[in-house]
């Protein structure tokens, strides 16, 4: 028997790892390289460090649009740093061509990420993410299987050019559709704006979900240094990819494994990322999720103390006025982690060995740019997220403060209420509805298991007639989630949902609500006794399914304080909170 193929030790690396079970590992050995060397490998490659390569690239994924370029740069990575490259498809979600939502399925593909690493042989992992829910998928996959991991983004796309104005998804995307809406803009611009909006492959322009979640593999330690910003169709882009394949090779003989980067000190630095970027108010959930892979419970108070001492620095829409490529022109995350440093921790490790402080030591000094402003001069005074409390939403709920109107954030108002989405795209345009500018919008049954999946319908449209009066806000409440790029004074991830019988299932039509983010207050001015005699009246029975996934999902998911992930796969052991203190 060749030196090869004899039975393979219990720490085996390569080839030789976690191999099929037919009762004698030699035969398993000698035949699974039998099969690969039926697509012509040598004995030479395969006794290398083995670099799997997740492959997201899909005709339905365009944000995915540039993966076989990146492949292919990552392949050149690899075998450069002596290694053998090894991609495999696995699930590709895209926003737009996912139903009834794409968070519905971001815990089926995290599954497929983990269960397909465990499986196949592999020394470590790139994982090729970019659309929303990808990267979180990948990071709750790749912390549970816990081996070498190292993120690689997609990239954002180029912005277009509309009438001579800068457009980009899927900001403006909103923006217009508003207008037409309003009777501001006729068929045939809305036609026009919708071959600008999306200029290239790629992800969403601005501080979507898919920039914030970029930014915060960065901020934990999780891509190459300057990862996140480089857009999908630049040379920078595929020079991080080669990079990024070399470094996983480096990872793999250090055995630099993900729970070594993925610490408490990591997930800090990246929701004070998440607050100073003005991102996502799904990067929340998705943090919570991937934390809650490694035993960690977000602490939401303590995340909502952290944000009162860190302003929005990032000039990026929708809280501010640039695109995710005049970031990656201003320098990008090492610009911003420049200004943040005094509230970092600086030791946490990343994917390169080093620290995440050593890492800006090696960026060097920063330059004048308008992207990134400076702490004494911010664009938001606090954190973009503030977390609301009160009788209306007892587990918690958030409100984008830096995208909300500021004379709305102290407001007392009518509830209007919509019973769920149906209901909802049913009347809210219609000409008799009872609705003020005053009055506040509630939307129920958009939870976890509501639509089901949280779907991102908590950006509730201004309704038609006020629209058309010139009302550009008001105050709108769900259980569900909204977009990372829209904008208004909405609070959402209200919990527990509606569904599953959270107070909010009993606000009633001309209800007073009171919000004071100031305070951080979400509250139904109802008493008690009076909400528990609506609940016993009419009480929420919890929706079921019979079987397949959606039973899967509808029996395990979580609320968004933890993360909308599977209970089943949760660590199973808690290990601490972040934020401390
Ligand atoms: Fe993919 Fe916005 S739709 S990032």
């Amino acid at each position: 028997m060749s030196d090869s193929i004899k039975k393979p030790p219990s720490d085996a690396t390569g080839l030789r790892k976690g191999l099929t079970s037919y009762g004698d590992s030699g035969f398993s050995l000698f035949l699974r390289k039998a099969f690969i060397k039926g697509a012509g490998y040598t004995d030479s490659a395969l006794d290398r460090p083995v670099i799997g390569i997740a492959n997201t690239g899909s005709a339905y994924n365009p944000c995915h649009g540039n993966a076989p370029q990146l492949i292919e740069a990552v392949k050149r990575g690899v075998m450069l740093a002596g290694g053998l490259p090894m991609d495999f498809p696995t699930i590709s979600i895209h926003e737009s061509f996912a139903h009834p939502t794409s968070m519905y399925l971001r815990n089926l593909m995290s599954m497929d990420t983990e269960e397909l690493i465990r499986a196949q042989p592999m020394d470590a992992v790139v994982l090729i993410g970019g659309c929303d829910k990808t990267v979180p998928a990948q990071l709750m996959g790749a912390a549970s299987a816990n081996i070498p991991a190292i993120q690689l983004i997609t990239g954002s796309m180029l912005t277009g050019s509309h009438r001579s104005e800068r457009v980009g998804a899927c900001t403006d995307c909103r923006r217009y559709w508003g207008k037409f809406r309003a009777d501001e803009i006729d068929q045939q611009e809305i036609s026009d704006v919708n071959n600008q909006l999306v200029a290239s492959v790629g992800t969403c322009s601005v501080m979507g979900t898919a920039s914030t979640m970029a930014c915060i593999a960065e901020a934990l330690g999780m891509t190459v240094p300057g990862g996140a910003s480089p857009p999908a169709v630049t040379a920078d882009r595929i020079r991080i990819a080669e990079q990024t394949g070399a470094q996983a090779v480096q990872m793999a003989h250090d055995r630099l494994t993900i729970d070594k980067i993925l610490t408490p000190e990591a997930f800090e630095n990246a929701m004070r990322v998440l607050l100073a970027i003005g991102g996502s108010t799904n990067g929340i959930v998705h943090l919570t999720a991937i934390a809650g892979r490694m035993g960690l419970e977000v602490d939401l108070k303590a995340l909502d103390r952290m944000g009162r001492d860190t302003p929005v620095l990032l000039d990026l829409k929708p809280s501010g006025q640039h695109y995710m490529e005049d970031f990656h022109h201003a320098g990008g995350m090492s610009t911003l982690l420049r200004e943040l440093k005094p509230l970092l921790n600086l030791g946490a490790m990343t994917v390169t060995g080093r620290t995440l402080g050593e890492e800006l030591e090696r960026a060097g000094p920063g330059f004048k740019q308008d992207v990134v402003r400076s702490v004494a001069n911010p664009i938001y005074p606090q954190g973009g997220i503030a977390v609301l409390e009160g009788n209306l939403a007892p587990g918690g709920a958030i409100i984008k403060q830096s995208a909300a109107d500021p004379k709305l954030m102290e407001h007392e108002g009518r509830a209007v209420v919509f019973e769920n989405a149906v209901d909802l795209a049913t009347r809210i345009d219609a000409d008799d509805l009872d609705v003020t500018a005053d009055d506040i919008l509630v939307l129920k049954n958009i939870g976890p298991k509501g639509a089901p999946g949280m779907p991102e319908a908590g950006y509730i449209p201004i309704p038609l007639k006020l629209a058309r009066a010139g009302v550009k806000d008001i105050v709108r409440i769900s259980d569900g989630r909204m977009s990372g790029t829209a904008f208004g004074t909405i609070v959402l991830h209200v919990t527990p949902e509606s569904a599953i019988g959270g107070p909010l299932a009993y606000v009633q039509n001309g209800d007073r609500i009171r919000l004071s983010v100031l305070n951080r207050e979400i509250s139904l001015l109802v008493s008690a006794e009076e909400l528990a005699e609506r609940a016993r009246k009419n009480p929420v029975t919890p929706p079921t399914a019979d079987r397949g996934y959606r039973k899967l999902f509808l029996d395990t998911v979580t609320q968004a304080d933890k993360g909308v992930d599977f209970d089943f796969l949760r660590a199973a052991t808690s290990t601490g909170k972040t934020p401390r203190g």
